[in-house]
């Protein structure tokens, strides 16, 4: 009888949830979490587009370790009983300094895409950058968010179709233009190099059973019509609706030659703010100061350039240090949980960026997927600053870390 009445004490049945995508994310405490459930979702080739980088994935391994290293030195008894994790980012009023950055091909995660990003974005009243290479239009994503949105800029060979693309998004209220200057050819992603992978993913034999063993994500791909690089359809370029591995596609389409010299065309042509992202070294940081730009986003685009470059959050503290108040400064790059983002504030960043950490969501959960990684990265903050005796992000010095070693 004891037995049973004590069973009966502790027993208590979660209530089985029906909607499987509320079930999964109910149980995702964590971005690491998301990942592994993308993981399943996915086929292998589309996960590992997403989750690869290039070579040895040295740096993209070292960019999350990055931020391990740091260690808070958390100050007691400060009445953190409210805690204000705004920000401002190039002149607005955000809830958290956080901009959702941008990535190629979103509609590979989930048929949503982009969509489902800004949408996601807007909601948490977050910048959401979108790609050049995106698979919903400047004017799809303008059309469901109104949002603050930022454009990221590939440089095109063909200057005629960037300068028509800067217009689209002038007038589509784009605030922002992202200048991507760490890809003059792409990375070698040795993960896409070994599935064969193309954009959109081509069908055949090996793709086809993969599709066969993730039925989820087949059905929601299949009904979502067919991909292509949505701001080019049409255009001479090639819109990808053939299969077309990205290595080919970029390295035939985008101008290397890109240098500083060409930052004045862009003034030319955009009267919005202008962010230079990846930058990899302080004194590239400086000159993107004596060149007047508005804020530079310290990146190696998630390791999938070149392997063997440093983690963004290693050169926060001395960028800062070499630039003072000139711009605004980014950190993109193994951003995956909220105390991250207090991580590489503390080190003097005015926002950081990430964008692998809402693909695991998109793909895990669709938009819910996204919004559920924005409320922990903000649930994240907020307890990173209550436990360090921070009231806000005014409050966030170098004083309040250290870097251990190894
Ligand atoms: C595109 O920019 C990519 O990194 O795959």
């Amino acid at each position: 009888m004891r037995l049973l009445d004590t069973l009966r004490s502790v027993m208590r049945f979660r209530r089985f949830e029906l909607d499987a995508v509320t079930r999964r994310l109910a149980r995702s405490a964590s971005v690491a979490d998301l990942r592994q459930i993308a993981r399943r979702r996915l086929p292998g080739g589309v996960f590992d587009y997403i989750d690869g980088a290039a070579e040895d994935e040295i740096t993209a391994g070292r960019n999350v370790e990055a931020f391990r290293r740091i260690e808070f030195r958390p100050r007691v008894l400060r009445n953190v009983s409210q805690v204000d994790p705004s920000a401002t980012i190039l002149g607005r009023r955000v809830p958290l300094p956080l901009i959702l950055s941008p990535t190629g091909f979103t509609r590979m995660a989930n048929s949503q895409g982009e969509l489902a990003v800004a949408r996601a974005a807007a909601r948490a009243g977050l910048p959401y950058v979108l790609s050049s290479l995106s698979t919903r239009s400047i004017e799809e994503v303008r059309a469901v968010s109104t949002g603050d949105l930022w454009f990221q800029v590939y440089v095109w060979r063909d200057k005629e179709l960037l300068a028509e693309m800067l217009q689209r998004a002038t007038a589509a209220e784009y605030s922002t233009i992202m200048i991507t200057v760490d890809t003059a050819v792409l990375g070698r992603r040795e993960r896409d190099l070994r599935s064969g992978f193309t954009l959109p993913p081509k069908l055949g034999l090996d793709t086809l059973l993969d599709g066969v063993l993730h039925p989820g994500w087949t059905l929601d791909f299949l009904r979502g019509g067919p991909i292509s690089f949505a701001n080019v359809t049409g255009k001479s370029v090639g819109d990808g609706s053939d299969p077309v591995a990205l290595a080919d596609y970029m390295n035939s389409q985008f101008d290397p030659s890109l240098s500083w010299s060409d930052v004045e065309w862009f003034r030319e042509r955009w009267d919005g703010k202008i962010v230079l992202k990846g930058i990899q070294t302080v004194e590239d940081a400086v000159l993107a100061a004596d060149n007047g730009i508005d804020a530079i986003a310290l990146s190696n685009h998630g390791g999938r350039q070149l392997d063997g470059a440093p983690p963004p959050i290693e050169l926060v503290a001395p960028v800062r240090h070499a630039v003072g108040d000139a711009l605004e400064i980014y950190c993109d790059g193994g951003v995956r949980r909220g105390s991250d983002v207090v991580k590489a504030l503390a080190l003097g960043a005015n926002a950081a960026m990430s964008g692998r950490a809402y693909l695991y969501g998109l793909a895990a959960g669709g938009e819910r997927g996204v919004d559920h990684v924005l409320a922990l990265l903000d649930e994240g903050i907020r307890q990173t600053l209550v436990l360090t005796g921070s009231q806000g992000l005014d409050a966030l010095g170098p004083e309040l870390v250290g870097w251990r070693d190894g």
